[in-house]
């Protein structure tokens, strides 16, 4: 399988960089920002994998060529443009990036009617096994139980609350449609509504993605907690979507599809 590599230089993407060849992919493109400090580096010797034979480029629609799928890790301002180039390349594409706007969630729906998409704002099995617990604990539990998500992630990550709460959220909200989010209380918020589940976000050092989702009731409490604590987890995941989608029908894909739930 051959993959490129989009937001090479990043944390996800060097940890895809360094796991490659063992999980049977081959880099044979890699692409940062047009301001990145790494152009022109190769991308194995960055992430310290040893000598790749490919040079890390801004120049995206080259770096696409001659790939099976575009593993995809950067921004959410960058995935519109690069949705649209591997459609036009028919590269397929598994990406992880989070916090998606309109643009993105179009552009990934346009290319998904020419080459297979996968998005996943966590790909690990773990996370997908919670999100189903998630779900069958909200119906079980209730009307009586409110429910509040609490994530944290390291000191760097720049946006809030994560890609994976939000999923969890949706988990909840399969069971407890009568619920509506809240990004945070202060000041005299008076007592807590019944309608409310809140989402909410720890930042500091170097924590890699800690997801509890609490849910309170009257004399007992229960918590469904996911850590992870290595970032090669998701990057292993992201790699497993690759090989799953390559050679697909065009579509949306889910990590659900992957993991055969
Ligand atoms: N799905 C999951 O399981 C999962 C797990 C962890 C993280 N994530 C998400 O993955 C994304 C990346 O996380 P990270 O921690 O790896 O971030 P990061 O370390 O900040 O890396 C971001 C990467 O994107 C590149 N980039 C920025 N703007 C770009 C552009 N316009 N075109 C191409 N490349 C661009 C950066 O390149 P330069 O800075 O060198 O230019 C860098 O390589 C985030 O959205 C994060 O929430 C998802």
């Amino acid at each position: 399988m051959r993959i490129t590599i989009h937001g090479a230089t990043g944390r996800m993407g060097q940890s895809v960089a360094r796991l490659a060849s063992a999980e049977g992919a081959r880099i044979v493109g890699a692409v940062a920002s047009p301001s990145s400090k790494a152009l022109g580096r190769d991308v194995g010797e960055l992430a310290g994998a040893g000598t790749a034979g490919v040079e890390i480029t801004a120049d995206t629609a080259s770096a696409l060529l001659g790939a099976d799928v575009v593993i995809d890790f950067a921004t959410a301002s960058a995935l519109p443009r690069l949705v649209t180039l591997a459609a036009r390349a028919k590269v397929a594409v598994v990406s992880g990036t989070t916090r998606l706007d309109e643009a993105g969630e179009r552009a990934l729906t346009e290319a998904s009617k020419v080459v297979p998409v996968l998005w996943a704002p966590n790909t690990s099995v773990g996370v997908q096994v919670l999100a189903e617990l998630v779900t069958l604990a909200a119906k079980k539990l209730g009307l009586g139980f409110d429910v509040e998500i609490v994530e944290a992630h390291h000191r760097a990550k720049i946006d809030a609350p994560s890609g994976t709460a939000e999923r969890l959220r949706r988990a909840v909200d399969e069971a407890r449609q009568d619920l509506r989010p809240v990004y945070g209380r202060e000041g005299n918020v008076g007592p807590r509504k019944p309608e409310e589940i809140a989402v909410l976000a720890l930042r500091g050092g170097d924590v890699i993605g800690d997801h509890t989702v609490h849910f309170l009731g009257a004399g007992e409490r229960l918590e469904l907690t996911h850590r992870a604590t290595s970032r090669d987890l998701f990057a292993r995941g992201a790699l497993a979507a690759a090989r799953f989608i390559r050679g697909r029908a065009p579509g949306r894909y889910t990590m659900v599809d992957v993991l055969g739930g």
